[in-house]
């Protein structure tokens, strides 16, 4: 392994220490929080509605990992991003972050580190490997993933390829179906798949961003993006749209023979109110 896929790599042990036993994670994404805990997104209270998620979170199994899939802050702010890691941290689970259109990878890289949140971008657990990538593109909503982005993947995949991959970004590198959120998805697809083509092993590719469920199978991969832990977008819509599902998660299982199986939860924080007349986020 070279130095800088070293650097880049967390070795984590199993909860279960125990081989066999599927890698349970947990995807958090677009929690889009506020430097203040006051602020809303469309109407909605991006801290209040993530703290309902903690806890409902916090009330379950144990998982083995955290991923925050972008957009964790709306206003790029280090105290938000500090006010996030300790509540991931509250939850005693190692916890891994990637940037979103709305984020400051720097401030981020400062932020978002303590004894239970980690900056590594790849992870091996078991028979797996989780590759995290970076797909934001300076002042745009849109996503691109850089050569060098490009490169770390294949690297990581061509080091290890006995074992499973799961790759996860903020962008979508897929239509969902909603003509304005498809029009600011990942711009490099092609050249994304072009890479994961070369290597049989990876299994699932996952992604925030588009504030909604979305599932599909390509072959032998599985692509899916998460709601939002605050406010949704509706599913299918041409312009904007505001949509009426409560927030979610995603509890994810990679099993041992390379297969995956997840679901979403979603949760109605105690004052859930939308503005669904606001045009825009
Ligand atoms: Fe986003």
């Amino acid at each position: 392994m070279n130095l800088n896929l070293q650097n880049a790599t967390y070795q984590l042990t199993p909860a279960t220490a125990n081989n066999v036993s599927p890698v349970t994670i947990i995807q958090l994404t677009d929690t889009h929080l506020f430097k203040e805990k006051s602020g809303k997104l469309l109407g909605l209270n991006t801290h209040k509605s993530f703290q309902a998620i903690l806890e409902h979170i916090a009330g379950s199994a144990p998982a083995d990992l955290i991923l925050a899939t972008g957009d964790l802050a709306q206003d790029g702010s280090s105290d938000a991003y500090r006010r996030l890691s300790s509540a991931l941290s509250s939850l005693n689970m190692p916890s891994f972050w990637l940037p979103g259109n709305h984020d400051d990878p720097d401030v981020m890289a400062q932020s978002m580190i303590n004894k239970f949140v980690f900056s590594q971008k790849r992870i091996l657990i078991q028979n797996w490997q989780i590759i995290l990538l970076d797909s934001k593109v300076d002042n745009k909503v849109h996503g691109q993933l850089s050569s060098e982005q490009l490169d770390f993947l294949h690297a990581c995949l061509s080091d290890k390829p006995e074992h499973y991959a799961l790759v996860a970004l903020h962008h979508q590198p897929m239509n969902v179906g909603s003509k304005w959120l498809d029009g600011i998805g990942l711009k490099n697809s092609a050249e994304f798949f072009a890479v994961m083509a070369r290597h049989s092993q990876v299994k699932g590719v996952m992604w925030g961003h588009v504030h909604q469920e979305f599932e599909k199978n390509m072959g032998q991969v599985k692509l899916f993006s998460t709601p939002s832990t605050c406010v949704q977008f509706q599913p299918g819509s041409e312009d904007f749209e505001a949509g009426m599902q409560d927030p979610g998660y995603r509890r994810l299982q990679l099993l041992s023979d390379g297969s995956i199986e997840s679901e979403v939860i979603h949760i109605r924080p105690l004052d859930f109110k939308v503005d669904y007349s606001i045009r825009g986020y």
